[in-house]
């Protein structure tokens, strides 16, 4: 029995002070569960609503890229500065620290290697592995307009349900097919597809012609994916200009890694996230910070 003696009897249920009903921060996020929510919030800042995430799950299909040839030692430096990881399985179990304390998004399809048809994937990951390794949430291409096409939307719903199932958010990823044109209305097509067959949030590439209409009609967070290497200013650009139209925040990869100074550039991509700074000034850390370590 617990010691009694001396215990405070006096209680303030303060009554005059209503209970708070916060609403969840992120948009399309407020009916999700509090453990989708929880993870949700592993990835996306509360203060910011955005996120910046590192993508580093390149070699599932394409093996040890450029910036990639040894995650110990070109991408464990940069993980104080991302918000959240996406990578695979065997990345994770093998070369990140546990004590990575953010969101790690889980490359969930996978199959086809770049030589052969990227959009015949199937699903690449089981929810029990997810789970054991505490994802914050699982990655799925979509390949809309793609040869595989339904195959790969039935990877994502067998994924959203299964998620659901357990309370791991599922990210689609639209993939772009060698002849699919990069438009606002092919990414309107392929995000709302995502959102409306139950995708939690949605990773999209940025088109300077109407990203806003984009960000506009998908219901969830959209995260803007970076691409191939561009010139750092430029990608600065890309990055104010796609969460100045409603983007989430940014999925970064190359742009990051095979940056000169990635350490520099992931802190200036967090400038223009999280603070909304102007890509000039952004570019002027990236400048500062490079020089520094120099
Ligand atoms: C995209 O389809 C894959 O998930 C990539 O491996 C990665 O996320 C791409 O990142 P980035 O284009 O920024 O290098």
């Amino acid at each position: 029995m617990a010691d009694m003696d001396g215990s405070i009897e006096t209680k303030d249920f303060h009554p005059d002070i209503p209970s708070r009903n916060t609403p969840f921060f992120l948009k399309g996020s407020g009916a999700l569960d509090w453990g989708m929510q929880s993870r949700l919030a592993r990835i996306f800042s509360a203060s910011s609503g955005r996120t910046v995430m590192l993508a580093i799950d390149h070699g599932y299909f394409q093996g040890p890229t450029t910036g990639l040839e040894r995650v110990d030692v070109n991408i464990v430096p940069l993980l104080p500065y991302a918000d959240a990881l996406m990578l695979t399985r065997g990345i994770l179990r093998t070369t990140i620290p546990p004590s990575f304390p953010r969101g790690t998004v889980l490359r969930a399809s996978g199959g086809p290697s770049i030589l052969k048809e990227l959009s015949n994937e199937q699903i690449a990951l089981d929810i029990e592995d997810a789970l054991r390794l505490n994802a914050a949430a699982m990655a799925v291409q979509v390949f809309v307009g793609g040869e595989f096409e339904t195959q790969s939307i039935h990877n994502m719903t067998r994924l959203v349900d299964l998620g659901n199932r357990h309370g791991v958010p599922v990210l689609g990823v639209t993939a772009v097919g060698k002849n699919m044109t990069r438009d606002a209305r092919y990414f309107r097509l392929a995000c709302r597809i995502c959102a409306e067959l139950g995708a939690h949030f949605v990773k999209t590439y940025y088109v300077a012609d109407g990203f806003e209409t984009v960000t506009a009609s998908c219901p969830v967070p959209v995260i803007m994916a970076g691409g191939k290497k561009l010139p750092e200013p430029e990608a600065l650009e890309m990055a104010y200009r796609a969460v100045s139209e409603g983007a989430a925040g940014v999925d970064m990869g190359r742009n990051i890694f095979q940056s000169e100074a990635p350490a520099a550039m992931i802190q200036a991509v967090r400038m223009v996230v999280h603070e909304n700074a102007r890509p000039a000034e952004a570019f002027e850390l990236f400048q500062d910070l490079k020089n520094r370590q120099a």
